[in-house]
């Protein structure tokens, strides 16, 4: 119980006690008044006249009460509403464990339900954010604050990043009545720190290799020039399988390379407003031949996004994962059922754009390895295909991620910024 609450109660005591003494003193002068016959005497004038100014300070002291109820009223409206309009998450716990406070921002972030009931345990209300439940348990058992620390874990299987403090709460004298914490999201900062890191090591990888890869690529050249040069006709028999190898595999060395350059390359991006959902039915257009050949099915669902974009890269992003699914499939020895769904995110500034496919699927160990450039498990493969997407989603500002589909397939997840119109 607050300060306030006590100086009310004592307040209300002495209110009562004063009412008390004057309802007697009242009876008193009335019994005088009837015993004297009606005729009042000096001393019952000095009790009236107590009485009047007893009346008076009741009074007072019952206008000081209203006065300090009020205050106790406003003061506990402002405290709520400095914890409605954190924009931080606070979440109170007390000594047993309970939640007594939640506040907006708090479920807002961490998708608790509503409305919440005071007895909840925090280990169970937080089942969704197990290390933030953690956090709050080590400074309850060690009474120490926990400041400033970054948490990372998946809520409803979405990557989520929070900056924590939690400080311990004390009761009277000292005794520890529970944990206090403040956390903040930093998921989009996060991504935007992974996005700029990944955005320096593509430049740098360009940087690096695509001097020596033109080297080598001219150095090709001139080989396949001079085999080209040797007429195979006036060539022994025995050595024109020589020289034809030579030329099949300078050529094929040659595509490696030029595929190499154009991942290595600095992206220039030719940006405008651009449907994703016609770029989208464009690739699947250029892909469907090969997929009905298989006796397959690609389908374009969803809800798609206008975006800021480069018609031309974005497309050759979704034929590559177009081709890889119809190549899983094709391992796996399955008719290809492909879907390529859009969704918005809630607060409509992200679209997230999934390929799903009933194929072989990604070990979980190669999940985050598929995006390097030369990674590949096929023989014909030259593990450009998904770097290539890597950079181009990069950089139009989003992440593309890799996990499994619910049918044992592969899910290929694309988030890109939606194109924010004015008053969006
Ligand atoms: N839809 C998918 N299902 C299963 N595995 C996949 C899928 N997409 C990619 N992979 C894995 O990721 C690897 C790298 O893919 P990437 O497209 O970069 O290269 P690649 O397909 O091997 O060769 P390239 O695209 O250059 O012809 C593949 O070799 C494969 O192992
Ligand atoms: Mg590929």
């Amino acid at each position: 119980m607050s300060t306030h609450a006590y100086a009310l109660i004592g307040l209300t005591a002495i209110v009562a006690a004063l009412a008390a003494t004057l309802t007697y003193a009242v009876l008193r002068i009335f019994g005088a008044a009837r015993d004297a016959g009606g005729a009042l005497t000096d001393r019952d004038r000095e009790i009236a006249w107590m009485t009047a100014a007893m009346e008076d300070a009741v009074a007072r002291l019952k206008r000081q009460e209203q006065a300090m109820a009020a205050r106790a009223a406003a003061s506990e409206r402002l405290s709520e509403a400095m914890v409605a309009s954190l924009t931080s998450g606070l979440l109170v716990v007390d000594r047993e464990g309970r939640v007594p406070i939640v506040n907006p921002a708090a479920r807002r972030l961490l998708a608790l339900p509503e409305p919440l009931t005071d007895g909840t345990p925090y280990r169970r209300l937080l089942q969704q954010a197990g290390p933030l439940a953690d956090v709050i348990a080590e400074c309850l058992a060690s009474g120490h604050a926990i400041v400033r620390r970054t948490l990372d874990f998946e809520r409803d299987g979405q990557p989520m990043s929070l900056g924590v403090t939690v400080s311990p709460l004390h009761g009277e004298g000292g005794t520890p009545a529970g944990a206090i914490c403040l956390f903040t999201d930093l998921t989009t900062v996060r991504e935007l720190e992974d996005r700029i890191r990944l955005k320096e090591s593509l430049a740098q990888v360009g940087e690096l290799t695509a001097g020596l890869a033109h080297e080598f690529r001219n150095g090709l050249a001139t080989i396949h020039g001079y085999s080209r040069l040797l007429d195979l006709d006036s060539l022994p028999e025995p050595y024109r399988p020589y020289v034809q190898a030579i030329r099949d595999e300078t050529e094929a060395l040659g595509e490696v390379v030029t595929n190499f350059l154009a991942f290595a390359k600095p992206a220039a991006l030719t940006l405008a407003p651009v449907d994703l959902r016609a770029i989208v039915e464009r690739a699947v257009e250029d892909a469907q031949a090969d997929c009905r050949s298989r006796g397959g099915t690609i389908e374009v669902c969803g809800t798609f996004a206008t975006i800021d974009g480069d018609e031309v890269l974005l497309r050759q992003a979704f034929a590559n994962l177009l081709r890889n699914a119809l190549e899983s499939c094709e391992a796996a020895r399955v008719a290809p059922q492909i879907v390529v769904e859009s969704v918005l995110e809630a607060d409509r500034r992200m679209a997230r754009v999934t390929v799903t496919d009933n194929g072989a699927g990604i070990a979980p160990a190669d999940r985050e390895r598929i995006f390097r450039p030369f990674f590949t498990t096929k023989n014909e493969g030259t593990g450009l295909g998904l770097a290539i997407v890597q950079k181009i989603v990069v950089s139009h500002n989003g992440r593309v991620t890799a996990a499994a589909a619910p049918g044992g397939g592969a899910r290929i997840e694309i988030r890109m910024p939606v194109l924010q119109r004015d008053g969006q």
